[in-house]
C-alpha cells in the first residue's frame, strides 16, 4: 500500500502535536507547520520520526498571510505533488469579553480559523486532487461554534461557526470527486489556549464538564485520525463531539 501523505497546521503544540504523533504511528508522511518557535517544531518532528513518519517536513506558516499559504502549499506541491490528509488545526482563542473586542481582534480571530481554513483547503485542492484513493479534510472547530461561546470570546465562537459551515459546504461540493471534509468539535481540552484561562473562570469551566475533567490533546487526535483513515471513507460532511459530555442532545 502506498504512503498517505498528511498536511497539519498548527502542530508544534496541543492537539496538532498529539495528531501528528498519531498519524505518524499510523505510518503517514508528514507535513506539520508551526507559527511560533521553530525548535518546538523541530522536536514534535523529531517524535514523529521516532513514531514511525517515514519522512516529516516543517514550515512556519502564518493563516492569516494568504502569501504564506501560498507558499506552503508550493513547497508541499514541489516535493511531494498529492496530499491524502489535510488537517485544518491552528488557530487563536482570546478570552477577551465581547465589550473589549476591538477590530484588531475581531480581525485576527476570523483571519486566523476562517480565512486561513478557507484559504488554505482551497489551496490544496489540486494537491488533495493528485493523490490516490482515500482523500480528507479534517477541520477542528469548537464546542463554542455549536452552542455559543461558553467562557472563550463570542469573535472565537464565530469563527469556530464558520469553520462547520464551511466543513458542510465543502463536503457538498467535494464528495462528487471523493474527497471527504469532516469537522471535530472539541470541549475543554488541557493545552495552551486553556492555559489562558486561571483562577475563577477555570474552576467554573471545569465544574461544567459532565466527565469531570478537561480533556487532553491525544483524546481528540484519535478521532482526528480515525477521520483521516480511509476506513471513515462513508463519512463526510459531519462533526464528531468530543467534549466530555458538556454538551448532550
Ligand atoms: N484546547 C481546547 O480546549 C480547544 C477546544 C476546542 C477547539 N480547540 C481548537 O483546537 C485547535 C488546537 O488548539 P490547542 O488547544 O491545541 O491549542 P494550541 O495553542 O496549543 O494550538 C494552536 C496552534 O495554532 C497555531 N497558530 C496560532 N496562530 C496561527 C497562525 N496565524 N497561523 C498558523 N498557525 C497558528 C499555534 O502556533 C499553535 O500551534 C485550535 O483550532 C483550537 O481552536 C481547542
Amino acid at each position: 500500500m502506498s504512503i498517505r501523505r498528511a498536511l497539519i497546521t498548527g502542530a508544534s503544540s496541543g492537539i496538532g502535536t498529539a495528531a501528528a504523533l498519531e498519524l505518524a504511528g499510523e505510518g503517514h508522511a508528514l507535513w506539520i507547520t508551526y507559527a511560533g518557535r521553530q525548535a518546538e517544531a523541530e522536536s514534535v518532528a523529531a517524535q514523529c520520526r521516532a513514531a514511525g513518519a517515514p519522512e516529516v517536513h516543517v514550515t512556519r506558516l502564518d493563516l492569516r498571510d494568504a502569501a504564506s499559504v501560498e507558499a506552503l502549499v508550493a513547497e508541499v506541491s514541489a516535493q511531494w505533488g498529492s496530499l491524502h490528509v489535510l488537517v485544518n488545526n491552528g488557530g487563536v482563542c482570546p478570552y477577551t469579553a465581547y465589550e473589549d473586542i476591538d477590530i484588531d481582534e475581531w480581525d485576527l480571530v476570523m483571519e486566523t480559523n476562517a480565512r486561513g481554513t478557507f484559504l488554505l483547503t482551497r489551496a490544496a485542492l489540486p494537491l488533495l486532487r493528485q493523490a490516490d484513493g482515500d482523500r480528507s479534510v479534517v477541520n477542528i472547530s469548537s464546542i463554542a461554534g455549536q452552542v455559543g461561546a461558553l467562557q472563550t470570546g463570542l469573535h472565537y465562537a464565530a469563527s469556530k461557526g464558520a469553520i462547520l459551515a464551511l466543513t458542510r459546504s465543502f463536503a457538498r461540493h467535494l464528495a462528487p470527486e471523493g474527497i471527504r471534509v469532516n469537522a471535530v468539535t472539541p470541549g475543554p481540552v488541557a493545552s495552551a489556549i486553556t492555559d489562558q484561562l486561571q483562577g475563577e473562570g477555570r474552576a467554573r469551566l471545569a465544574s461544567s464538564i459532565p466527565l469531570g475533567d478537561f480533556g487532553q490533546p491525544a483524546d481528540v487526535a484519535w478521532i482526528i485520525s480515525a477521520l483521516a483513515s480511509e476506513r471513515s471513507r462513508f463519512i463526510t460532511g459531519a462533526t464528531y463531539d468530543v467534549n466530555g459530555g458538556v454538551r448532550i442532545d
